[in-house]
């Protein structure tokens, strides 16, 4: 694997995801060969936001193959309370730590700790950015439980807007061929734009639905999401979202028999637990599919290190991201780094696309 780090998984090749969607099956299939195979390696896990999946099943691989860990779960009992900015606690701990796996609530986190670390960083969650790692959980679920990766419709239903699931899974999903996303959502919680323009950019095709029933007898797997309430300016804004879809029995007889359900988790009240019964439904397999998928990961990330400390980066623009979920508006230090894409600026961390002066 070429990359060092995996901010997001446009960062490496298809060979590459393959690869590791391949591998995670051959652990899955072969445990105990990969027991303490990173013996001596030392796993930080830095989460800033809450998690039980994402973080257990990191530590979980880790301890599987051998490594130890170290880390936070609560940034208030490290020296991020007394004011300590994310450069310099990413630049300490890759002292410390071959391997280092982040959530932060705010989009674009990971890329700039993989400017400040000697060690291969892991976006574990950036705000309602990216989850690549979710994605590959996901790709590895849906490569065992439909035997392919396209040819494939898939319907995705819930918090488009906030989702960062269904934004690193659009964006991965859209390199397969024939692949075709029907997406249901409130108007307030349609995808950004820019998942637009990559799915057009990719030659994929889309639809937007008003209700699960349309789509549901058409679909080949279902992706379906929380409303992401901590992302809401209010309680009413959420409020006003919450519940509009809910995946329940009687939706599920609409649907092919070889449907799959996914959710990355967790869930509140957007699927009922009655479809827990359902066959059909895989959201807990896919929990364990994931910690096979971030031990593969964590072996080839590992085998990659290089320990270098990364030439710094210089602003590209003068430019300021107006997006207030961007880590540019609390880590003033960044540098402001913008590609142009048809005469607009987008921003490098969050991906928020302003007019250039
Ligand atoms: N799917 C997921 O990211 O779950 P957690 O927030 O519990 O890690």
């Amino acid at each position: 694997m070429e990359a060092k780090n995996l901010i997001d998984l446009d960062n490496i090749s298809l060979e590459d995801l393959d690869e590791i969607i391949r591998f995670a099956g051959v652990i899955k299939e072969n445990p105990t060969y990969f027991v303490d195979v990173c013996h001596g390696k030392i796993m930080a896990t830095l989460f800033y936001e809450p998690s039980t999946r994402t973080q257990m099943s990191f530590q979980t691989a880790a301890l599987r193959l051998g490594c130890k860990l170290i880390g936070f779960d609560d940034p208030g009992s490290s020296s991020v309370s007394k004011g300590e900015s994310l450069k310099d606690t990413v630049r300490v701990i890759s002292n410390y730590a071959d391997i280092i796996v982040i959530r932060n609530a705010f989009e674009g986190a990971a890329l700039a700790s993989s400017m400040y670390s000697r060690s291969p960083v892991i976006n574990a969650g950036d705000g309602g950015h990216l989850h690549p790692t979710q994605t590959l959980t996901d790709l590895v679920t849906l490569s065992y439980e439909k035997g392919r990766l396209d040819n494939l419709t898939i319907g995705l239903c819930g918090d488009m807007k906030h989702g960062r699931t269904v934004h690193s899974l659009i964006k991965s999903l859209s390199k397969y061929k024939n692949n075709k996303f029907l997406m249901v959502s409130t108007p307030e919680l349609k995808l950004p734009q820019y998942l637009v323009d990559y799915m057009e950019a990719q030659g994929c095709e889309y639809a937007y639905a008003d209700t699960l029933e349309e789509i549901m007898p058409e679909i080949d797997v279902l992706y379906m999401t929380r409303i992401q309430r901590e992302r809401f300016p209010s309680v009413e804004a959420y409020e006003a979202q919450k519940g509009v879809y809910v995946l329940d029995k009687k939706k599920m007889d609409l649907a092919k028999p070889d449907l799959r359900v996914l959710h990355p988790l967790p869930r509140v009240d957007e699927i009922t637990v009655e479809v827990d019964e359902d066959p059909r439904a895989k959201y807990f397999e896919q929990t364990e599919y994931g910690m096979y998928a971030r031990m593969a990961l964590i072996i080839k990330m590992l085998e990659n290190r290089t320990a270098d400390i990364p030439p710094t980066k210089k602003s590209t623009h003068d430019a300021k991201c107006t997006n207030m979920r961007c880590i540019t508006q609390t880590e003033e230090y960044l540098p402001k780094l913008f590609r142009e894409v048809d005469g607009d600026l987008v921003c490098k961390y969050c991906d928020t696309r302003i007019k250039k002066k």
